[in-house]
C-alpha cells in the first residue's frame, strides 16, 4: 500500500474519518505519541513504500498498546480494535484511530476493514490470566477460541491477507527437557493453554484454505514496560508475578505469595523465561515485515532460552527497590507447569529477530519505573 499526504490515508482525511464514525471511534490522548506518528508516518514529504496499515486487536491493552507505539515509531499505521474490558484509554496514542467492540462482531471487523486498507492484522486481543482459566474454562473458550474463530472468518471474508497471532508457551505444558523447540509435543496443563492451541489450528486450517499468510508467536512471560516510559501493565487486578511483586515494591500491596516451593527446580519454585515486552513486539514487527516480503506462514516461541525462577525475580525486585517484601510461601497454584524456557533458534534465523533487552534487571527496573510513575 502507498499513501501520501494527499491520498485517502492522510491526515486531514483520517481526522475526518474519526469524526465520521458513528461513535465507536474516539481520538486518543497520547500528546508526545500522536506527534511522533505524524512525524513519521506522513511528514517526511512523500510516499513510504513499505507503509503499512495494521489493525490491533487489543490495541489498548498492556502488549498491544507497545504494539501500537512501535507500529507509530516505525511510520506505519494502527487502527486499533478493543472492548476495553481490561483496556485502558489512556494507553491509547492521541490520534490513533479506536474501533470499541469485540473481535467476534463481524459488521464491525467489516466496517473497519472498509474503512481501512487493513494490510495485515496483529490480533493480541484474549483473556490471558491461567489460573482463572482453571476455575472459568468457558470464558477462555468463548473469549479466546470461539471469538478469534469468529474474528478469522471476518478477516476471511474481508480479504485479509496477513495475520500475525498471539499464542502462548502454555501450549507446551510440562515438558521432559527445556529449552523447549517449536516442535515439542503440545499438552496444555490449563484452559489458557487449550485455548490458544485451538485457536492455532483453526487459523493454520483456514490459512491453508484460504491463502492467508500468518505467524504465529508463542510468548514466555512478558514483562516490563516500554523504556521510554509511554506504556506499561495497567491490569487490575494484576496476576502476574513482576506485575505483583513491582506493586509490593512500590506499596500498592502489602504482600505477595510465593506459589509452589515443591517443584523439582534447585529452588523449589517455577522457573520462567522472562521476555520484555519490547523485545516481544520486535518479534512482531519482524513477524510483519516477514509476511509484507512475501515469507512462508510460521510459527516461533519468543523466550530468551533462559529461565529465572521466582525467587530470583523476587530477589531482583527486592534489590532494585532497596526494600524487603513482604513474601509467604503458599500452595501450588493450580495450571502451573514447573519450568518454560524457550528455545528461541527459529525466532532469531528465521525472522532476524535480535532482542535488545536480554536481562532480568533491565525488566524489573523498566517495570518498576512503570509502576512509580502510574501508581
Ligand atoms: N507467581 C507467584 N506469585 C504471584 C504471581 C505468580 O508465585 O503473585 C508464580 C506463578 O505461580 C508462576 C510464576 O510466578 O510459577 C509465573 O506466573 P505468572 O502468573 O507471572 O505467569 P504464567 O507463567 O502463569 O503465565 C504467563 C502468561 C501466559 C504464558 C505463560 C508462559 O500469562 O500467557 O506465562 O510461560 F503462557
Amino acid at each position: 500500500m502507498i499513501s501520501n499526504e494527499s491520498g485517502a490515508n492522510g491526515p486531514a482525511f483520517f481526522c475526518l474519518k474519526i469524526l465520521l464514525m458513528r461513535g465507536r471511534v474516539f481520538d486518543g490522548n497520547h500528546n508526545a505519541c500522536h506527534e511522533s506518528w505524524q512525524n513519521m508516518a506522513w511528514n517526511k514529504g512523500g510516499c513510504m513504500s513499505d507503509h503499512m496499515t495494521v489493525l490491533v486487536t487489543g490495541g489498548a491493552g498492556y502488549i498491544g498498546s507497545h504494539m501500537v507505539l512501535a507500529l507509530l515509531d516505525a511510520g506505519h499505521q494502527p487502527v486499533i480494535l478493543d472492548d476495553f474490558s481490561t483496556g485502558h484509554e489512556t494507553l491509547v496514542p492521541n490520534g490513533v484511530p479506536v474501533f470499541r467492540g469485540n473481535v467476534a462482531d463481524p459488521a464491525l471487523v467489516a466496517e473497519i476493514c472498509n474503512s481501512y486498507d487493513i494490510d495485515a492484522v496483529a490480533h493480541f486481543a484474549a483473556s490471558i490470566v491461567v489460573p482463572e482459566s482453571v476455575t472459568d474454562p468457558l470464558k477462555y473458550y468463548l473469549n479466546n477460541t470461539a471469538s478469534t474463530t469468529r474474528f478469522i472468518a471476518a478477516c476471511v471474508q474481508a480479504g485479509i491477507k496477513r495475520f500475525v497471532f498471539s499464542s502462548t508457551a502454555a501450549v507446551y505444558g510440562n515438558q521432559d527437557s527445556n529449552p523447549i523447540a517449536e516442535d515439542a509435543s503440545t499438552q496444555p496443563e490449563n484452559p489458557y493453554g487449550t485455548s490458544k492451541l485451538m485457536s492455532e489450528t483453526i487459523l493454520c486450517d483456514c490459512a491453508r484454505a484460504t491463502g492467508i499468510s500468518y505467524v504465529i508467536l508463542r510468548y514466555f512471560n512478558v514483562a516490563g514496560a516500554d523504556p521510554k516510559g509511554r506504556a506499561g501493565q495497567l491490569s487490575e487486578p494484576a496476576t502476574h508475578l513482576i506485575k505483583v511483586a513491582v506493586e509490593a515494591a512500590v506499596g500498592k500491596r502489602a504482600s505477595m505469595q510465593v506459589y509452589g516451593t515443591d517443584y523439582p527446580t534447585p529452588d523449589g519454585t517455577c522457573i520462567r523465561d522472562y521476555i520484555h515486552v519490547s523485545d516481544l513486539i520486535g518479534a512482531h514487527m519482524a513477524a510483519l515485515a516477514h509476511l509484507q516480503a512475501g515469507g512462508e506462514s510460521m510459527l516461533a516461541n519468543c523466550g530468551y532460552g533462559h529461565g529465572a525462577s521466582v525467587r530470583d525475580v523476587l530477589d531482583v525486585v527486592a534489590a532494585q527497590a532497596g526494600k524487603k517484601l513482604a513474601i509467604s510461601d503458599a500452595p501450588r497454584r493450580a495450571g502451573d507447569a514447573a519450568i518454560l524456557v524457550a528455545d528461541s533458534t527459529k525466532l532469531r534465523t528465521a525472522l532476524g529477530w535480535t532482542p535488545q533487552y536480554d536481562d532480568l534487571q533491565k525488566i524489573v527496573s523498566d517495570a518498576l519505573a512503570w509502576e512509580r510513575a502510574n501508581s
